[in-house]
């Protein structure tokens, strides 16, 4: 059963059959149960509009877009064009999605959606508040904001700390919850999920993936991958262009 539906729709349907990105074959597997309990957790339906920022290659993109269904419509979004050419490939059989060439900072859609989520995106940008209260702001009274972020540094390989050159802020999970209220979105539900291995399978194929190295035999935790659901009130008061962030 999800949370509090917007709208009457149907019951949630499994992310199944996600296809696999041919750059990134094994993304799907780690980080789909975290993704299938977020999206099960709300009841995304049918009809449902969404927006996907810092969609990437798209994974979220095309999963939510299976659920909603040509009644719906998923706006994918990414701040580099490369990317948006990229999903608009992938989802070239889904009429339902729209890829976007947009910053979150600037986000703004056509319509209100039902749901923005993010995943792997406030890790790399600089201002996280402005880019949650965009989200906000582009959602429609009583729908969601979703953000799954990392805790990088509390994954393990062989008892070792992980760390991810390159993130600006690779432990941002641990902070979603206070950035959710702080955007001024009434905190549903946060939790955090990650998987541990030890020898073949999918979390050392993955690490392979990313890394180049093979794990072995050591044990491995991925950086759990926090989630948090937070649900729009009336924004109507809210400023869309403040001068700085210190203001919002
Ligand atoms: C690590 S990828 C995550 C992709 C996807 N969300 C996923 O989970 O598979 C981060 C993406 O965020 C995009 N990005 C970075 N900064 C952004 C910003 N300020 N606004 C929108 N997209 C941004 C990048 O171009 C990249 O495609």
């Amino acid at each position: 059963m999800g949370l509090n539906s917007p709208g009457n729709r149907q019951a949630s349907q499994p992310a199944d059959n996600l296809p696999a990105h041919p750059n990134d074959p094994l993304r799907n597997d780690v980080y789909r149960r975290p993704l299938e309990t977020a999206l099960g957790r709300l009841g995304v339906a049918s009809g449902w509009r969404c927006a996907d920022v810092g969609a990437g290659s798209g994974d979220v993109s095309i999963a939510l877009a299976k659920i909603v269904g040509k009644s719906g419509r998923i706006y994918s979004v990414d701040i580099d064009p490369l990317a948006r050419d990229e999903v608009a490939s992938r989802a070239a059989t889904f009429s339902q999605v729209v890829a976007i060439t947009q910053a979150g900072e600037d986000l703004l859609l056509p319509e209100p959606v039902d749901l923005a989520f993010c995943r792997f995106l406030l890790m790399h940008v600089h201002d996280q508040a402005a880019v949650i209260r965009r989200m906000a702001l582009a959602t429609k009274p009583g729908g969601f904001v979703v953000m799954q972020e990392p805790i990088t540094s509390a994954g393990r390989i062989d008892g070792t700390v992980f760390s991810m050159e390159g993130a600006l802020y690779p432990d941002i999970g641990a902070l979603l919850p206070s950035l959710t209220r702080q955007a001024g979105l009434e905190l549903i539900d946060c939790w955090a999920e990650s998987q541990a291995w030890s020898g073949e399978g999918i979390v050392s194929s993955y690490l392979e993936h990313l890394t180049g190295v093979n794990p072995g035999d050591s044990p491995v935790v991925l950086p759990p991958l926090v989630t948090a659901i937070g649900r729009v009130g009336d924004m109507t008061g809210s400023k869309i262009l403040p001068s700085s962030p210190t203001e919002w």
